[in-house]
């Protein structure tokens, strides 16, 4: 519980309970009675509770802010569009192409693209298009990975409740109610960087996977990544076997380089799905690849259904179409890595500091913290490392000042306007921080 007081807070959540389950519009925003956070405003890397506390944000609304909150250069587009355009028309706009071609022109791979209003939607419809295209149905997932919230993929690796000492892999269970049991099905889940899993896998069922869905950089999981070799390993069964490679750049699409992970590792994806950076915190998202695979959304009697009401609506892709023109015109991307690059080193220097074994995961405009001796290599790995004391060195960080998810699973996450960061700032509050989780540690013991 953070000692500055929160009366509003407190009393916004209460009055939200007598209309929302948990007082919350997103289960995981909930964070207990006393600290669940409601937010009076957001401008550049800072947050203001409605208690009028200030946190400079590294959790970034989960990742999709990547130039700042309320970016002018965006915001006076999108308004301009609503009050001279409209903001949806049931029908098409000379936007759906410009932003694919700003999409193309970072992203050599995509020759055809399409839109959705989430990550959990362009998931869905790249998964759906990718069995389509293959006849097959079933779906290869990574443990620890997160495609969104819908049936098929809220199956996940139980590696909270996994005995590190245990040969079996992990129980696989849904995310909790309200999922059958028949959605898991056609469902494979493999640990991250794992060739022989991988064989075993398509020797068994090969013959009916239509797709690899992988977050290659693991945003959901610490950014963990897959290794060269896998990702090629990946790449060279998909081609072997009639499967498609799906990368979900959700969250690291326009964020990691301008073309994503699949520029970073030099392969190619036959689809991604992007949403989060690509409109710098308005709801937009995206899929595509392949022509001929995204062909298979037609009118044909086997033809695969894309749509939606609000598909490419005019705010989502205003504000798309001047993220993507500053990403690929400006330094931005280079300036995040820089920034980040500076901020681990703060974050080394203190962890060092109190003799703490610790290492980073993933670029430097998204990346994973580890108390242990080695990087891990996948989910089961990070159940390695000292979770605990990430958990109090972060709430302690809340304490003072500093936003991001209180799980190690979460990246941090950088945006262009943390070059304004005060880092000798950072390095006082991350070392008082980290003194602190170190004495509640001894006084637990
Ligand atoms: C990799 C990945 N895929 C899909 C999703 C789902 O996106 P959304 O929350 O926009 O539905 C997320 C959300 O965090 C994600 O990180």
């Amino acid at each position: 519980m953070t000692s500055h007081p929160k009366p509003h807070g407190t009393e916004l959540l209460i009055k939200a309970q007598e209309n929302m389950p948990l007082g919350v519009a997103d289960s995981y925003r909930y964070w207990g009675q006393e600290d669940t956070v409601f937010v009076k405003s957001v401008k550049g890397c800072t947050l203001t509770d409605c208690d009028g506390q200030d946190f400079i944000d590294f959790r970034l609304a989960y990742g999709p802010i990547i130039l700042g909150y309320r970016d002018n250069r965006i915001d006076q587009e999108v308004v301009k569009c609503i009050l001279e355009q409209g903001t949806i028309s049931g029908f098409s706009s000379e936007l759906d192409s410009q932003v694919i071609d700003l999409v193309k022109a970072m992203c050599p791979h995509i020759e055809k693209m399409r839109f959705a209003n989430s990550g959990t939607e362009a998931v869905m419809a790249s998964v759906r298009t990718a069995r389509g295209f293959t006849g097959r149905n079933k779906i290869v997932v990574v443990e620890g990975g997160f495609h969104g919230l819908y049936d098929e993929m809220m199956w996940k690796s139980d590696v909270d409740n996994w005995n590190t000492a245990s040969q079996a892999a992990p129980q696989v269970i849904p995310f909790g109610g309200g999922i059958p049991v028949s959605t898991r099905e056609h469902l494979e889940i493999v640990p991250l960087n794992d060739f022989a899993v991988i064989d075993e896998v398509f020797k068994r069922c090969g013959e009916d996977i239509a797709a690899i869905v992988i977050e290659p950089i693991m945003g959901n999981c610490g950014s963990i990544c897959a290794t060269q070799e896998y990702m090629q390993k990946l790449r060279d069964v998909c081609d072997e076997k009639g499967a498609l490679l799906i990368m979900d750049e959700v969250k690291t699409g326009f964020r990691v380089a301008k073309g994503g992970v699949s520029e970073l590792y030099g392969i190619k994806a036959d689809l991604t799905t992007y949403a989060k950076a690509i409109g710098n915190g308005y709801p937009v998202a995206a899929f595509g690849g392949r022509k001929d695979v995204m062909d298979k959304i037609s009118f044909d009697q086997d033809g695969v259904t894309h749509g939606g009401t609000y598909t490419a609506n005019l705010i989502g892709l205003t504000a798309a179409k001047a993220t993507l023109t500053i990403l690929k015109d400006t330094d931005a991307l280079a300036t995040i890595n820089k920034v980040g690059g500076e901020i681990r080193e703060v974050l080394s220097k203190v962890f060092t500091h109190f003799s703490i074994e610790h290492k980073f995961s993933g670029p430097d405009s998204m990346f994973g913290i580890h108390f242990g001796k080695e990087v891990p290599q996948n989910y089961r790995d990070w159940k390695k490392t000292d979770s605990q004391l990430y958990v109090r060195f972060a709430l302690n960080l809340i304490e003072n000042g500093i936003m991001l998810e209180p799980d190690s699973r979460e990246p941090w996450f950088i945006c262009e306007s943390h070059k304004d960061v005060d880092l000798q700032w950072l390095e006082e509050v991350a070392k008082k921080s980290m003194g602190d989780a170190i004495a509640q540690t001894e006084a637990e013991k």
